[in-house]
Parts: structure tokens; C-alpha cells; sequence
């Protein structure tokens, strides 16, 4: 084996805000195979992530759902883990940019770069919400197009006609947040000075440290020059208080890659580990980031000037990959292709799609597209038809006819040496990051090997009379080689490749010695073939969850100032709405629930409802509810939440957390009644 390596590898760092879905999972799959196989050469390979935590997007949308941001990011955080438990996704240390680690790290940075003079203060105008007090960015910023006229805009492009713009060139622009007309205001900013760091960027760029393809990419912005970077932002902002500058806050952009090291020291501190061995001006260790391409520009440009001019090493590598399609698109919430990772999970076995994307991913930046038909075809032909029967064909005589031990010898050796040799390449493909060559060796392999076992007919020899030492070796041998290609795709199926190990009851390594002379288990199926019905099913979980996520948006009495100001309904929709008149029997706290109250609803029929309405927080002593009359939505479509199915919804204003109020008719009022 080469010499052992020292290696430090992250994948980027999820906001925050949302769920995991199948195109992040390209990313963090892609990395941990990467990670799996240095591990599995024997070198020092540490993997660290961390949730992104900070920004204006997860401030609004903590404000939203009524509760602290630091409640929001706990809960992502747990859901984020979760997901990626699910699909074995094999971190070291998985920690948040919202920590104390972090924030020392950033002020560090920050320091550094300005007593080396690469800090600038400018003031710049930008678009201000005279209602919410706050500077928008240009996401939350709406309006008519300036060149097509198309309503509904985001302050930085038109997606009718391609246009870009700044965000006050919009017409009858309105915050997105509250649906003020925004005000321009001036504001003092903190920027990082590049031009001083151009020529060290472009001697990083050109060292190979990059993809060629991204490095053409990039070569984009140093033509007009590098511009100063503005890392500051002002209050109200989620994030880090700039040290020198009270009010200001450092821009998520800034300590989100720095996360990186924040992960990395708490793992440290736990582990006992030497950080400045790996950060140190002089590590002489690797480091690596995967990411997406839409992100380079943070990886490739800004990131390594702040670690030179903070001196910091820089990475040894950026490793940018493409977006992922679902049958040829975009994934679409509304076609059910928008999938999370926990929607997968219901129905689908994790290693089928980490097998899929490592059947697809080469090491450049083109999009990967996940053809669910043939994403069906690739696992049932390759893995379940070529892998898993090499050892279902030889296994069940080794357990019938020879108790379960393999024979003393091979029956061909030199077949078994051409698979053991065959490694050294495939290595170098998982080295690469060719996944996909990786895949085709192997599969190449498995063919090789299911023609051997044709060629020796095992279940024919086990008729013949005095054949049990043929029969025993073909077997021997048959077994010896799922194992040897078991150990090459350990990296892609780790779940897969230990069940395997509990049936050869003999750990993999990956120029291994064959397996002679011991004892196996009896063959459990190691997986089974995909139903076009389990990924139909997975399709409607992921539209059931959009369109809960869609009707608890329109609860929260916080619709985007998009649809409320520009989006009329006709009086038909409106009369669609059974709205009635309830009377509150019963209110109960729900064990478990943070924020859900239990309310059994008399609505003047035979049966009562019962309702789990995010109310609690409001009304924390559910009693004070009893007898109230309110009124619910009572054709809303049954909804199965985790306390048992919720029979309708309750209509209840403010903007939420404690500051909500349920609606109550007048005087004289009955159950059942209906609202027109
Ligand atoms: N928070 C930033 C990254 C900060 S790193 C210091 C971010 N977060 S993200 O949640 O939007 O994306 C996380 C990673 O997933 C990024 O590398 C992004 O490129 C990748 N992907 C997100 N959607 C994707 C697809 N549809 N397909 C492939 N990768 C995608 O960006
Ligand atoms: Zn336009």
C-alpha cells in the first residue's frame, strides 16, 4: 500500500431552512464514497459537514413558523442528521455554523484580513422595507420586469425573459416580506479587498486545484477585475455581530465556508486532535472541499483569499459536480420529482440510489439525471441480477452439502488473481472520482464471474455422483469472487458489504486473501429488486408533502405579499371553502408535540372532528378553550400527521407564536353553522 495520507474532506454545509432532497444527496453521497474508499486504503481521512445556520432567509423563516431562529435550527439540524443517517452518510463530525467555534474563527478571519489592510468600508444604497425596518435582499424583493413587464420578479432577474436588473429598477416593486413599497437607504458596508490577492488566486486556480472547466469559468471575473466582496450586513440579521462594528453583522457567505473549520476544531476538542496540523500556513495534509457548481465562485475565489490573507493553507482541492434532473427536468414540487431524502426512505432502499449516482457520476461538472426507469433497470440488472446472485447461485451447496465451510482450495486460482489484480485500477477510479468507471469494472467483473459459475454448472455437478470436491471448489470459488467484488463496492453499498461480511463471517479488505477452509452463514437475500410501484409510491408521498407544506403555509396568515397583492380568486373558489361554525368540546395538550394542541370540534354533526392546530404557544393553558365557539375549515382534505389524522383546521390570525388569536363569531351563533 502507498504511503498512508492525511486527509481532511467536507461536503457543503445545508442551509438550513429546508429539508434534504435527492440533488443534495448527489453531493454528500458523492463525498462519502470518496471518503469510505480513502478510509479503506489505509489512509487518515477525516469527513466534516455542518448545518449553514445563518441569513435572512432562516430569520424570516423562524419568524413565520413563530418560533425563535435557534429553534428552527435545532430542528432542522435533527431532521438534516436523520436524513443522512438514512442513506449512511458517514460523517466524522456534523456540527452548525451557529456555534462558538465558528464565530471565533470568523472573527479571526475577519481581524486578520483587516490588520493586513484587505478590509474596505463603503457606503452603498440598497433596497430598504420602511414597514419591517429591514434591507431586503434581492430575493425578497417583487415586481413587474423593466424590459418585459412579467409581474412577479425577483429583484435580480426576470425568468419570462432573462433580463437582469437591480432590484429598484423594477416597477411597482414591493417587499416580498411585508408588501411595502421599498424605500432605497443608504448604509455603510464591510468589503474585502481582492485585487491584492489576484495574482496568488490565479496561481491557485492554475495549480490544478481545480477542475478545468470551473478555472475557464472563473477566469470570467478576473477579465473586468475582481471587485471588492461585501461580507457585511445590517441588523436585523441571524447571524454573527461584526466585533469593531456594533449593528453589523457578517454576511452568511462569509462564516458559512469557515464552518468548515469550526466542524473541524469541535472534532478535534472531542478527539484529541492537532487542528493547526491541519489549518496551519504550512500543513503539509490535504484538504478538500466537494460542492456544488453553482457555489464555486465562494470556494474558488473568496474562500481561498480569506484563508491566504487570514494565513490559513488553502485547500489542496475544489471538487465541483453538476445539478441533478429527474427524468430529463428540473426537479418539480408539483410533479412529485422534488424528492426528499426522508420521502425516499419510506419506500426505497438508500444503496439503490447510492449506487445509481455512483453508476453516473464522473469528476466533472455535468448534470447527472436520475431516469427512474432506468434507474429501476440499472439496480435490478446490476446489483440484484449480476452482484447478489453470484453469491445466492454458490452459496446454498456450501451450506447443504458442506456444513456451511468452504473448501481448502480455489478452483481457479488465476481467475481469482485476475479480480484481485483487476483493484488496482478500480482504485484508481475511485481515487479520480470516475465512480462511473469504477461501476463498469466491476459490473465487467460480476459478468465474468456469472460466466464462470455458467460454465460450471454448480447445480448440475451436484447431481453427479463423486463430484463433491468439484462441486465444493466451484462454490469456494464462486463465493471468493462476490467477495472480492463485495470489498470494491463497500465504498458505494457500506450497509450491503456488512451484511455481506456477517455472511462470509470474514471482514473485506481490499487485496484480500481468499477465503478457504472456513465457515459462511447460510445466504440471507442481500437485496431485492426494485417495483416500478415503490418509486410511484415514493412519487405521491413527495406530492402529499407539498401540498400539506403548501395548505400549512396558507395557515399561517403570512401568505408572500405576492399573493396577496397582485393575486385575486373568483367567488367559486371562494365558496369551495366549507367554512363553519365550531364549538371547542375538548382541548388537550399533545404529548410530544412542542406546539400542537388536540381539539375535539362539534361542527352540529353526528361525529366530531378532531383537529391538531400549532396553537399552543398561544394558548398554553388548553382549558380556556373549553366551550369556545370558533370557526374551522371543514372540507379540508384529512391529513395524517404523526399524533394521529387531523380532521380540518381552525382559522386563527397573528403572526404567530404566542401572538395568535383564534377567529370567534357573535353572539348567537350555533355549531354548524356555515360562513358564506
Ligand atoms: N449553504 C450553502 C453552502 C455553504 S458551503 C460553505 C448552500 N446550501 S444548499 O443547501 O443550497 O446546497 C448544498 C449543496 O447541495 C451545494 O453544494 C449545492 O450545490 C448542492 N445542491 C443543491 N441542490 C442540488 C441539485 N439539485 N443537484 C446537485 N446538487 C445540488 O449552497
Ligand atoms: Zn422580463
Amino acid at each position: 500500500m502507498s504511503d498512508s495520507r492525511n486527509m481532511l474532506v467536507t461536503s457543503a454545509l445545508p442551509y438550513a431552512n429546508g429539508p434534504i432532497h435527492l440533488g443534495h444527496l448527489v453531493e454528500y453521497i458523492q463525498t462519502d464514497i470518496w471518503v469510505r474508499f480513502q478510509k479503506s486504503q489505509g489512509h487518515t481521512c477525516y469527513y466534516v459537514c455542518a448545518d449553514d445556520a445563518h441569513g435572512t432567509p432562516i430569520m424570516l423563516r423562524a419568524e413565520q413558523e413563530g418560533i425563535s431562529p435557534e429553534a428552527l435550527i435545532a430542528k432542522v439540524s435533527r431532521a438534516h442528521q436523520e436524513d443522512f443517517a438514512g442513506f449512511t452518510i458517514g460523517f466524522d463530525n456534523y456540527y452548525s455554523t451557529h456555534s462558538k467555534e465558528n464565530q471565533h474563527f470568523a472573527n479571526t478571519i475577519y481581524t486578520r484580513l483587516r490588520d493586513a489592510g484587505h478590509i474596505q468600508n463603503k457606503t452603498i444604497e440598497q433596497a430598504f422595507d420602511p414597514e419591517k425596518q429591514m434591507f431586503l435582499p434581492d430575493r425578497f424583493i417583487l415586481g413587474e420586469c423593466p424590459r418585459c413587464g412579467a409581474a412577479d420578479q425577483y429583484g435580480d432577474n426576470c425568468e419570462a425573459c432573462g433580463a437582469t436588473y437591480t432590484p429598484m429598477e423594477l416597477k411597482n416593486p414591493k417587499s416580498a416580506v411585508s408588501g411595502a413599497t421599498p424605500i432605497t437607504k443608504t448604509s455603510e458596508h464591510f468589503f474585502v479587498d481582492l485585487s491584492g490577492l489576484q495574482d496568488m488566486l490565479k496561481d491557485w486556480l492554475n495549480s490544478g486545484a481545480v477542475q478545468e472547466s470551473m478555472v475557464r469559468k472563473l477566469n470570467e471575473w478576473f477579465e473586468v477585475g475582481l471587485m471588492p466582496w461585501d461580507i457585511s450586513r445590517d441588523a436585523p440579521y441571524f447571524g454573527f455581530e461584526i466585533p469593531d462594528a456594533p449593528g453589523k453583522y457578517f454576511y452568511v457567505w462569509l462564516d458559512a465556508p469557515i464552518g468548515y473549520m469550526a466542524s473541524f476544531q469541535h472534532f478535534c476538542d472531542r478527539e484529541g486532535l492537532d487542528f493547526d496540523a491541519y489549518w496551519g500556513k504550512d500543513s503539509a495534509y490535504e484538504l478538500y472541499h466537494f460542492i456544488g457548481k453553482d457555489i464555486i465562485s465562494f470556494h474558488a475565489l473568496f474562500w481561498p483569499a480569506m484563508l491566504h490573507g487570514a494565513q490559513f493553507r488553502k485547500p489542496t482541492a475544489v471538487f465541483a459536480h453538476g445539478f441533478l434532473t429527474v427524468d430529463g427536468q428540473k426537479m418539480s414540487k408539483s410533479r412529485g420529482t422534488f424528492i426528499t431524502a426522508s420521502s425516499y426512505l419510506k419506500h426505497l432502499n438508500p444503496e439503490y440510489l447510492r449506487y445509481y449516482f455512483a453508476a453516473k457520476l464522473g469528476n466533472g461538472v455535468d448534470d447527472i439525471d436520475l431516469s427512474l426507469d432506468d434507474f429501476i433497470q440499472r439496480v435490478n440488472s446490476d446489483l440484484v441480477g449480476k452482484v447478489v446472485n453470484i453469491a445466492s447461485r454458490c452459496s446454498g451447496f456450501i451450506s447443504k452439502r458442506f456444513q456451511g465451510r468452504l473448501a481448502a482450495q480455489l478452483h481457479d486460482a488465476d481467475l481469482y488473481q485476475q479480480f484481485v489484480t483487476s483493484g488496482a485500477e478500480i482504485a484508481a477510479a475511485y481515487e479520480a472520482r470516475d465512480y462511473n468507471k469504477a461501476m463498469r469494472d466491476i459490473m465487467a467483473l460480476a459478468d465474468k464471474a456469472n460466466q464462470y459459475i455458467d460454465e460450471h454448472k454448480p447445480w448440475v455437478i451436484a447431481k453427479q455422483e463423486g463430484q463433491e470436491a468439484l462441486l465444493h471448489s466451484v462454490c469456494t470459488q464462486g463465493v471468493n469472487l462476490f467477495r472480492v467484488l463485495m470489498g470494491y463496492l463497500q465504498p458505494v453499498l457500506p450497509q450491503t458489504a456488512q451484511q455481506a461480511e456477517v455472511f462470509l463471517q470474514a471482514p473485506f479488505a481490499w487485496q484480500a486473501e481468499a477465503l478457504l477452509d472456513t465457515v459462511i452463514s447460510p445466504y440471507k437475500p442481500l437485496m431485492t429488486r426494485i417495483d416500478r410501484k415503490l418509486v410511484d409510491a415514493m412519487l405521491d408521498t413527495s406530492k402529499a408533502e407539498f401540498e400539506a407544506q403548501q395548505a400549512q403555509n396558507k395557515t399561517t396568515a403570512q401568505a408572500p405579499a405576492s399573493e396577496s397583492s397582485s393575486n385575486t380568486i373568483d367567488y367559486d373558489t371562494f365558496a369551495q371553502v366549507d367554512l363553519r361554525i365550531a364549538r371547542i368540546v375538548e382541548a388537550n395538550v399533545v404529548e410530544g408535540a412542542d406546539k400542537l394542541l388536540q381539539l375535539t370540534l362539534d361542527i352540529g354533526e353526528e361525529k366530531t372532528r378532531n383537529v391538531f392546530a400549532g396553537i399552543k404557544a398561544a394558548y398554553p393553558d388548553p382549558s380556556v378553550l373549553q366551550g369556545r365557539l370558533t370557526v374551522m375549515v371543514a372540507n379540508l382534505a384529512p391529513r395524517k400527521m404523526k399524533f394521529g389524522i387531523s380532521e380540518g383546521m381552525v382559522l386563527a390570525a397573528g403572526p404567530g407564536g404566542s401572538d395568535l388569536y383564534i377567529l370567534s363569531p357573535d353572539e348567537g351563533a350555533t355549531p354548524g353553522m356555515r360562513a358564506k
